[in-house]
């Protein structure tokens, strides 16, 4: 298949091209676009074959349900039984943005969607282009990041073109991310909300709004005995083709034994990688060192994140060590993609 690439302004994406997305969703065709978190493979929710086609295009396992995107609260109500009152108040304070909900659905959500489950994943996005792809489709977009899978969820439309290019009817490039990790998504279902994934709205965050909210123990455990309750979590994912390994420790002693393992491998013929800071990148001597950017700035951590490991997997290096980090808010959702990335790969010096 010939996938259209259109570049749209994220902002005020154009009438046209959205016009043509939009009826190639309606006609259950594929349509990649970019979100503030990281860019989604649409298809309509509502149409079981367009769901038979995501899974399909990212050579998804078909057990891992969808996140169903909606632009308005009313169509909220279209797709599940109730909305708890916490919901609602979370809703009222983090929609449009990066939160997903977990809910129980109703008969119009295929089952397609939600890999056999009778729940439903839902988010309202915040970015402009999202909304309006969302406004010119049938209200429902069903999107899993826009990753073949098991690799690192695309923060640009270059990443989209690698993984997805003649998969899909057509790519959105609406230009690089803001948040660069996917949606929080907490479970409504069960007597206390649980986070499922972290990501750049905390548990703190939802707790001055709700009061308690629980962390699925099965996210962070290394004993793959305590399964995610999100099917998705529980896969082998982000993963860099070389072997990666989080150092962790007082920042003097990791650059010292980082650099240490560095002359031994290269005494071996193998290259190595760094992944830094802005503040250590000129310490290590490693071939390639890549920065996430100031230690100071989570953000930009959490941003750069996914496209540092997708870089390293053009580069012929073996071995990859990378610093941890434990940022004050974003800390846990940028460390649980990083410690999956190196299947849980940590040496502390
Ligand atoms: O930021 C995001 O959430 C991005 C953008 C495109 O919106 N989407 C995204 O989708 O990350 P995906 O499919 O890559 O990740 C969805 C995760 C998976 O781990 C899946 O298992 C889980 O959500 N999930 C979806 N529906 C669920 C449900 N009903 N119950 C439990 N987990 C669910
Ligand atoms: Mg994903």
């Amino acid at each position: 298949m010939e996938t259209i690439i259109e570049k749209i302004d994220p902002v005020h994406p154009d009438f046209a091209i959205m016009g043509q997305a939009g009826e190639i969703l309606r006609r259950g065709g594929l349509v990649a676009f970019p979100t503030e978190t990281v860019y989604g493979l649409g298809g309509d929710a509502l149409n079981p074959e367009a769901s038979e086609k995501i899974y399909k295009a990212k050579g998804r396992p078909s057990d891992n349900p969808l996140i169903v995107h909606i632009a308005d609260r009313e169509a909220l109500e279209g797709i599940v039984k109730e909305i708890p009152a916490k919901a609602l108040a979370l809703a009222e304070a983090f929609w449009p943005g990066p939160l997903t909900m977990i809910f129980e659905k109703n008969g119009r959500v295929p089952l397609a969607t939600t890999g056999g489950l009778d729940t439903v994943a839902v988010r309202m996005p915040g970015h402009a282009a999202a909304r309006e792809l969302i406004r010119r489709s049938t209200g429902y977009i069903a999107a899993p990041s826009a990753n073949v899978s098991g690799r690192p969820s695309p923060t640009k439309a270059v990443h989209v073109i690698e993984d997805l290019n003649g998969r899909v009817e057509m790519i959105l490039d609406g230009g690089a991310v803001g948040i660069g990790l996917e949606s929080t998504i907490v479970d409504f279902t069960g007597q206390t909300p649980m986070i499922l994934r972290p990501g750049y709205i905390s548990g703190g965050m939802m707790e001055r709004v709700i009061g308690p909210v629980c962390m699925d123990r099965g996210l962070m455990a290394e004993d793959s005995s305590v399964r995610p309750k999100a099917p998705g979590m529980k896969y082998r994912h982000y993963a860099p083709k070389a072997e990666l390994t989080i150092v962790e420790g007082e920042e003097n002693r990791v650059v010292e034994t980082v650099n240490g393992w560095i002359r031994e491998k290269e005494a071996l013929g193998l290259r190595c990688g760094v992944i830094a800071t802005d503040e250590t990148a000129g310490l290590y001597r490693a071939e390639t060192v890549m920065s996430m950017g100031s230690r100071e700035d989570e953000e930009s951590i959490a941003r750069h994140l996914f496209d540092v490991l997708r870089r390293f997997d053009f580069l012929d290096v073996a071995c990859i060590y990378s610093e941890s980090f434990h940022t004050p808010r974003m800390g846990q959702a940028i460390m649980n993609r990083l410690l999956k990335a190196a299947g849980h790969r940590v040496i502390r010096v």
